[in-house]
């Protein structure tokens, strides 16, 4: 066994950044800014099923993982917001009374966006000095983005006391990202990042935004494969991908007029009008409307503890992904076969947006730790890339720590 395996094997999301307690975050925060602060946390997620249902008011099955960021924040008298993070040099300074509308690129981005939001819902903003940790990867499709949404605006509305139920934060996190970044992602991440529980997951009907916490065997874990790329032009796509789903939905109206999302359509109303929809919009909606079914049948399964059917959906999921939604990528593809051929594993598919990212795997826990090495090993003979692997279990959503 070398070194490298034994970090793979380390790298248990919970254990690697225990050290990072709370308490050192708000020393560095009180040297920095002379004051001590409030920290809230945020965790970044991993989706088991139902991708790119969201945003067609279909249905998730998220949990949250055990890589979260934390935003310390205090109070300052004058009327200005002055945000730091340890991960990168800029600072920005910002008075309240000149808020920009929109983003310009940059990671404070995700915290001056959710003020702005606050703002324009009504809610009282007042001074403050935040100092973020991220230990979300970025840029993994973890969802780095909706845990630092997420605890930044838990951390702005203990300010001035202000009171939001989660799944109203959520849907407020959501709005700074479509509007203040530009990026039109659905609802999935902010929900799970505020309500996902230990040991569940969540499975949410994104347009009721009704949810069940479903509980995962506790002889399961989650072992999530990061490939380690991230191709270019995948927010264009992604948006293409929505604009294509729309297209469905506005073609299939001529015959379901009150469909207003693909949640809408069954398969056999899809399948009836094959002919009159442009090939690449049918392939698009039939992976949405099979995705969302896999996801109350995944729902059913692993309610009753089933992890070898529920599996079995994750990589119907994943072949739909790769040849209908097209959004899976070669590496993807490779992590996901070479899981399949190990021990303990139960089921596996890539995670997120797509175009590069993780993959998940449901693993027994006894043969976790083996998998984690071997599959390391085998994707990187295969690609020539060293990748990241973490054994996590789910985890909470957001709070005060
Ligand atoms: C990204 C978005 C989510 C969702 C997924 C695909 O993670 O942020 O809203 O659309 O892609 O399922």
């Amino acid at each position: 066994m070398n070194s490298d395996f034994t970090s793979w094997l380390g790298l248990s999301a919970h254990d690697k950044f225990d050290h990072m307690k709370p308490a050192e975050l708000a020393q560095k925060f009180e040297d920095l800014f002379g004051s001590r602060p409030r920290i809230f946390c945020a965790p970044g997620r991993v989706n088991l099923l139902g991708e790119h249902t969201d945003y067609n008011d279909g249905f998730v099955m998220p949990c949250a993982i055990g890589f979260s960021t934390r935003v310390a924040i205090s109070p300052r008298p004058d009327h200005r917001l002055v945000i730091r993070s340890e991960d990168f040099p800029e600072q920005l300074e910002i008075d309240l009374d000149h808020l920009p509308n929109q983003g310009t690129g940059v990671w404070s981005d995700y915290v001056l966006g959710i003020a702005v939001m606050l703002k324009e819902a009504g809610h009282p903003i007042s001074g403050a000095s935040l100092l973020v940790r991220g230990e979300v990867p970025i840029g993994a499709g973890l969802s780095s983005s909706a845990a630092i949404e997420v605890a930044s605006a838990l951390a702005l509305m203990s300010l001035n006391g202000t009171r939001l139920a989660l799944p109203e934060v959520a849907k407020l996190c959501q709005r700074a990202e479509n509007e203040f970044i530009g990026a039109r992602v659905g609802i999935m991440d902010q929900f799970v990042s505020c309500l996902g529980r230990a040991g569940h997951a969540l499975l949410l009907d994104c347009r009721s935004l009704e949810f069940k916490l479903i509980p995962i065997p506790d002889d399961i874990r989650l072992v999530i494969c990061n490939t380690m790329v991230k191709h270019e032009h995948s927010s264009g796509a992604y948006n293409r991908r929505r604009e294509e789903c729309d297209e469905g939905v506005k073609i299939l109206r001529q015959w379901y007029p009150r469909a207003t999302a693909l949640r809408d359509i069954s398969l056999d109303q899809l399948q009836d009008h094959k002919a009159a929809i442009p090939e690449t919009v049918y392939k698009r909606c039939l992976h949405v409307v099979s995705e969302n079914q896999r996801v109350l049948e995944g729902g059913k399964y692993l309610t009753d503890g089933d992890v070898q059917r529920f599996g079995g959906l994750m990589r119907d999921s994943h072949v739909s992904l790769r040849d209908l939604f097209e959004v899976s990528c070669k590496e993807l593809d490779v992590m996901v076969e070479i899981a399949g051929s190990l021990d303990g594993f139960c089921g596996g598919r890539m995670t997120g947006g797509g175009f590069g990212g993780c993959t998940v795997n449901l693993v027994k826990s006894p043969a976790a730790s083996q998998f984690a090495g071997q599959i390391a090993e085998r994707y990187q003979a295969a690609t020539g890339i060293k990748p990241d692997i973490y054994v996590c279990a789910a985890a909470n959503g957001a709070g005060a720590d």
